[in-house]
């Protein structure tokens, strides 16, 4: 039987577990040093999953801005959920609340660059106009894609500024 999981804002005690969780998801890439500087950035949505007391999945929402655009938008990731848990709502769940919580924000748009049969589970639609701040490879263009949480019909265009912890090459090829 599937056991119920816990979803809210991650707290101090779960950044021990953070860089544990990332190796057994990701076991080919290090994306440590991404989650913790991202981590020390307050304006970064930070959301975990637990099971009892055991960190199990988690998830960060980048606030961006488009070049010369008002909007408020948000970059998804990473996102991981534990190998022993995947499968059960976790990625879905953290994701779910993260948009949730941007709406509520005023957050125009969010973008992520992952495997479009899964985020396209949470609407997320191919090939955003938006371009990032690094090119991508013309093979990832449909994995970019975007999600609009004001109601537009429409992704935005222009180019994604981030925050400094974003802005290397070798995260984007
Ligand atoms: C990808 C990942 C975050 C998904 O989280 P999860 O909790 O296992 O996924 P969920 O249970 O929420 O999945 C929901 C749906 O997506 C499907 N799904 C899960 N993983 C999938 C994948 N890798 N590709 C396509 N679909 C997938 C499930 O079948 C499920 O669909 P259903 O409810 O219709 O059966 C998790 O498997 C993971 O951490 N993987 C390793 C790291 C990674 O690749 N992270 C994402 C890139 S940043």
């Amino acid at each position: 039987m599937t056991q119920s999981f816990t979803l809210g804002e991650t707290l101090p005690a779960d950044r021990a577990s953070i860089p544990t969780l990332y190796a057994a998801a990701f076991p080919q890439e290090d994306l440590v040093p991404l989650v913790e500087a991202l981590l020390a950035d307050p304006a970064v949505l930070s959301l975990s999953a637990h099971l009892d007391d055991r960190l199990i999945g988690h998830v960060l929402f980048t606030h961006g801005k488009l070049e010369n655009r008002s909007e408020t938008v948000a970059l998804l990731g990473p996102l991981a959920v534990h190998p022993d848990h995947q499968r059960q709502g976790i990625g879905k769940a953290l994701i779910a609340d993260g948009l949730s919580r941007l709406k509520a924000k005023g957050v125009t748009e969010v973008l992520v660059l992952g495997d479009p049969a899964y985020y396209g589970l949470s609407g997320f639609r191919p090939a955003s106009r938006v371009k990032p701040p690094y090119p991508l490879l013309a093979e990832w263009m449909a994995a970019w894609q975007w999600l609009r949480l004001d109601g537009g019909e429409d992704d935005l265009a222009g180019r994604l500024l981030l925050p400094n912890a974003w802005m290397r090459a070798e995260l984007w090829s």
